[in-house]
């Protein structure tokens, strides 16, 4: 057994220039770990508390004194002592010490990096890689990765409704095939941008802002990119949106897409027009995050074959995720670490998602850092899937160039996208 001898956190940048935590586990044999949280600007109500000062004259009320502090002093006291590699014990006593559901004592943004950390120290002191640490029992996945492309909403001002345009490199053979593919789509749309006089700056997660306030404008350009990039429609690289529904909500069961008022029922609609007719297989949150009503009309109009991913409306909860399964709401559950606050939390996220016949996506936040650690995790889950934001910018190339690394390793897991989400591609 390696004990923890200390923990201390403060305050770094992320890439948003917002303040988040960092924690440095020190073992009693003077090793020690870090890690960084992330954080989220598209947020659901349900999540988390991530843990804010409020106060106007420090980082324009972002400041996190208050989640350091808490790291420094209660977390620190409580896990002292306790033995490094029992990951599920120290975030027990994680969520114990917090005692709330919100995570609102302590700040899920202190938890987060405090679990992560010490999951990295653990690693550290069985002599192993992180993945293989967190994994357990589990069967570990490489996973295919859902890549942004077009970003509107939240996550770039002045562009389309729906929050991002994806592409899933469904029919790559490994991890390495589905980043140059990605790649070839990524470096086309910027040719089709650039030939129409459009703008080629990104948003939040490295994807293109969206040239016009036309969601369905960005998804025909994604098809358009994948068809220049040379792969087939569909069958080698599909399309994945997220609608962040709960964000477009105007009133009551009306939502604004791209400048129209729409009622529940036209908003399911407008969606599975879009997957009649262009290659999308997987759609997150087409509606808002408590209409649970709605969301189980969504998945009847289109069908088990597309993936439906909860994010605000799951906001990784096995409580939200049972009920999904019940009222058969969403087929699949997005995995945000600090949505609820442990590592091992996600990953019962995870557990439970396979155990009710439910598919899982390990997600970065729109706010992220140079910490690799969500690859690891997105590994060890055996999801068979990760959702890290563009090709571009160096907080999402950590974990895609982690997951390569791993997948290159000689003890690397398999694949996990051979197969998941193929859909006959859409005649054009
Ligand atoms: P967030 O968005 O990290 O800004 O909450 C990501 C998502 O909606 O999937
Ligand atoms: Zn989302």
């Amino acid at each position: 057994m390696t004990a923890i001898d200390a923990l201390d956190a403060d305050w770094v940048l992320d890439s948003r220039a917002i303040p988040t935590v960092e924690v440095v586990v020190t073992l009693a044999d003077g090793r020690s770990a870090f890690a960084q949280a992330p954080s989220g600007a598209s947020t659901g109500s349900h999540e988390s508390l991530e843990r804010r000062d409020g106060d106007p004259e420090h980082f324009r009320g972002k400041g996190v004194r208050g989640a350091v502090s808490a790291v420094r002093h209660q977390i620190a006291d409580r896990l002292r002592g306790m033995d490094v590699s029992t990951q599920e014990e120290i975030d027990r006593a994680l969520v114990e010490l917090d005692g709330t559901e919100d995570r609102s004592v302590l700040g899920a943004n202190a938890m987060v990096a405090v679990s992560a950390a010490c999951a990295r120290a653990g690693a550290l002191s069985r002599g192993i890689s992180l993945w293989r640490h967190l994994a357990g029992d589990r069967s570990p996945l490489i996973p295919l990765p859902m890549v942004n492309l077009f970003s509107g909403s939240l996550h770039a001002s002045g562009g389309m409704g729906i929050q991002d345009v994806l592409v899933i490199p469904v029919g790559a053979p490994d991890l390495p095939a589905a980043m140059e593919w990605v790649d070839d789509v990524y470096h086309a749309a910027a040719d089709l941008l650039r030939e129409r006089g459009a703008s080629t700056l990104v948003g939040d997660e490295g994807g293109f802002g969206a040239p016009s306030r036309s969601s369905e404008e960005a998804i025909d350009l994604a098809t358009q990119a994948i068809v220049r990039a040379g792969h087939r429609p569909g069958s080698q690289v599909a399309i994945a949106l997220d609608v962040a529904a709960t964000h477009l909500v105007a009133s009551e069961g009306c939502y604004d897409l791209d400048g129209e008022v729409l009622e529940t029922s036209q908003m399911i609609e407008t969606i599975a027009g879009w997957v009649d007719r262009y290659p999308v297989v997987s759609v997150e949150d087409p509606l808002a995050e408590d209409d649970w009503e709605g969301w189980a009309l969504a998945a009847q109009r289109l069908g088990p074959e597309v993936q439906l991913v909860g994010d605000d409306l799951l906001c990784t909860r096995v409580p939200r995720l049972e009920r999904a399964a019940s009222l058969g709401a969403a087929n699949t559950v997005l995995v945000k670490a600090n949505q609820i606050g442990t590592l091992s939390e996600a990953l019962a996220v995870a557990d439970r998602a396979r155990s009710l016949g439910m598919g899982a996506v390990v997600s970065a936040r729109s706010g992220e850092t140079e910490d690799d650690w969500l690859a690891d995790l997105a590994v060890a889950s055996g999801a068979g899937q990760i959702k890290v934001g563009s090709v571009a910018r160096s907080e999402r190339l950590a974990k895609y160039n982690r997951l390569l690394r791993i997948s290159r390793s000689a003890d690397a897991p398999a694949w996990g996208g051979t197969g998941v989400l193929l859909r006959t591609p859409v005649p054009r």
